[in-house]
């Protein structure tokens, strides 16, 4: 018999490396990385009408609606490529899409498998977002200190530019930090009582979170 597939949500603050560990471990998990915010700037770059509505929402550290986030989610969740599950980053991030999330996989059968919780403290993340640079063409992620390309300004796959997310600016992320502690961290009990939260120390190198994930997957 197929086994049921494995739906990993990363939780974890702007910046705690969802993005970088997610695209570390979609390949020997077998498993697409599916990240909202993603797929949202893949909508800015098309400039699609949903790229433009959540635009205004991204730009001043909101949340995007959850039914627009929800229903450009659960899009991506049909396709094909997610038939033995998916590493969800960045969705769910309020009850309300935990609660869609759970409800449509019920709808199959299925149910979310595990939940890492990446931790890290405020002051770091300021300090990682200030850093970060993201490649025009592939959504590389790279950071100037912790994780350089290998060529100034330069993507290490593809040569693509890197740039500065419009979002990280200093002001906007201590918005999306707030946001975070006020809509998204109420998630860690939520997923606490489902007995599928497991907390990782998200404020070591990146090596180490990627090992201790590993851990958790068995992989
Ligand atoms: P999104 O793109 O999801 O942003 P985020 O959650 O704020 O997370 P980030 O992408 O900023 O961080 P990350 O955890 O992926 O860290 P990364 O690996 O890049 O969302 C953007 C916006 O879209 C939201 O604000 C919201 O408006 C909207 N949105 C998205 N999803 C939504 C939803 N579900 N509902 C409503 N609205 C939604 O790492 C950060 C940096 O640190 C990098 O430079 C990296 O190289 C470096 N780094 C990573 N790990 C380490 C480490 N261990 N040590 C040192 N440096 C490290
Ligand atoms: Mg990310
Ligand atoms: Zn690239």
């Amino acid at each position: 018999m197929p086994s049921k597939p494995t739906y990993i949500v990363l939780l974890g603050p702007p910046a705690s490396g969802k993005g970088t560990q997610a695209a570390r471990l979609c390949e020997e998990l077998e498993l697409p990385h599916i990240a909202s915010g993603d797929l949202f700037r893949e909508n800015f770059k098309h400039e699609t009408e949903l790229g433009a509505k959540a635009k205004a929402y991204i730009d001043r550290g909101a949340l995007v609606p959850d039914d627009i986030t929800i229903a450009m989610v659960m899009k991506r969740l049909g396709r094909p490529d997610c038939a033995q599950g998916a590493i969800l980053d960045g969705f769910p991030r309020t009850i309300p899409q935990a609660k869609a999330l759970d409800t449509a996989l019920a709808e199959q059968g299925f149910r979310v498998s595990i939940t890492p919780y990446i931790a890290v403290p405020d002051e770091v993340i300021i300090e990682r977002v200030s850093g970060r640079r993201v490649c025009r063409t592939c959504g590389e992620t790279y950071h100037v200190k912790y994780y350089p390309p290998q060529e100034a300004g330069l993507c290490d796959q593809d040569g693509g530019e890197l740039y500065q997310r419009d979002d990280d600016k200093p002001e906007t992320v201590r918005e999306r930090l707030k946001v975070y502690w006020e809509q998204t961290s109420p998630l860690i009990d939520y997923y606490r009582k489902q007995s599928t939260l497991v907390e990782i120390d998200g404020n070591q190198p990146i090596d180490a979170v990627t090992k201790d994930l590993r851990a958790v997957f068995g992989a």
